[in-house]
């Protein structure tokens, strides 16, 4: 039997089946010389196995569930999705999370499926096929690695935490500034930072307890977070807003955090410099 909360285990099934077939494709691609082009700017990557992972997973969540809302990456938006989140089950897929690995062959990409009801996380899939390792998440039936489960770390002191963060896509000065001032201020804080690039798997390593703490501000979307949020709050983490508010789904920011840490957290990042382009936070969902 699935290891899922029973109304949600056709869901989790058919984003398992769809994060291996995907996972296969990334797997196969992996050492293959890639065509790599540039989407926002020269950090920005986009591949053909993006695309290709987006497409195969589009198809065969839409053969499943048709009525069903898809926010994809790479620009598959079906079922009339408007940037505004509505009640219904909607998936947020990242095909490849880690493009910049994927491209290097740093081992650190994975597959990322997450569905939505209510405005709430309720499935989640994260898949990297590198390293052969699976998460998976349903909403009141607990968080999974290779099917065994997963709690957060119990670090209770910032000095003892390992912390991950990123810089993302942006390299302009306004958004480095704030970026490294945060860098500076938490290293010198927690005992160590990570910089590994993909929001999707530094969700889970703080679910799993490699990392204590993530945080990001100015991610690319929904994609980067839903399945991620939901392994993570099943493992016992938190997920807040890096503000210290509620966190909000379509903010493209996110703090996880074991239990213990995150307003410890919230409370260094809102010394720290602040980036007058970050998307300002949203209003908490209703
Ligand atoms: C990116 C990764 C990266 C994060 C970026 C994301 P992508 O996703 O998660 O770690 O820093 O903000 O956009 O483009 O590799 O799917
Ligand atoms: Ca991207
Ligand atoms: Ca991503
Ligand atoms: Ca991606």
């Amino acid at each position: 039997p699935l290891q899922a909360a029973p109304e949600l285990a056709p869901y989790l099934q058919v984003a398992l089946d769809a994060a291996r077939e995907a996972g296969a494709v990334i797997a196969a691609a992996w050492n293959a010389p890639k065509q790599v082009d540039t989407k926002a700017g020269d950090a920005d990557l986009v591949t053909e196995t993006d695309k290709k992972c987006e497409a195969l997973i589009l198809e065969r969540i839409s053969a499943a569930f048709p009525a069903h809302k898809f926010i994809g990456e790479e620009g598959s938006a079906v079922q009339g999705f408007t940037d505004e989140l509505t009640h219904e089950p909607t998936w947020m897929v990242d095909p490849v999370d880690g493009t910049t690995n994927f491209v290097h062959r740093y081992p650190f990409s994975c597959v990322s499926i997450g569905l939505t009801i209510n405005k709430q996380p309720v499935v989640g899939v994260v898949f990297n096929p590198i390293l052969n390792e699976l998460y998976h998440a349903t909403r009141g039936g607990g968080a999974f690695l290779n099917g065994a489960p997963i709690t957060a770390s119990d670090t209770t002191e910032l000095r003892r935490a390992v912390v991950g963060t990123e810089m993302g896509t942006r390299r302009d000065d306004g958004f480095m500034d704030a970026c490294f001032d945060r860098i500076r201020t938490l290293g010198q804080a927690a005992r160590s930072l990570r910089c590994s690039g993909s929001c999707a798997l530094n969700l889970c390593s703080v679910a799993q307890g490699r990392l204590d703490a993530f945080f990001e501000l100015g991610l690319g979307g929904c994609w980067d977070l839903c399945a991620g949020v939901l392994v993570l709050e099943e493992a016992g983490g938190r997920v807040i807003d890096p503000t210290g508010g509620p966190f909000n789904i379509m903010s493209r920011r996110v703090l996880g955090t074991n239990a213990h840490l995150a307003e410890q957290v919230a409370t260094i990042l809102a010394g720290c410099k602040y980036d007058p382009e970050e998307p300002p936070a949203l209003p908490p969902l209703q």
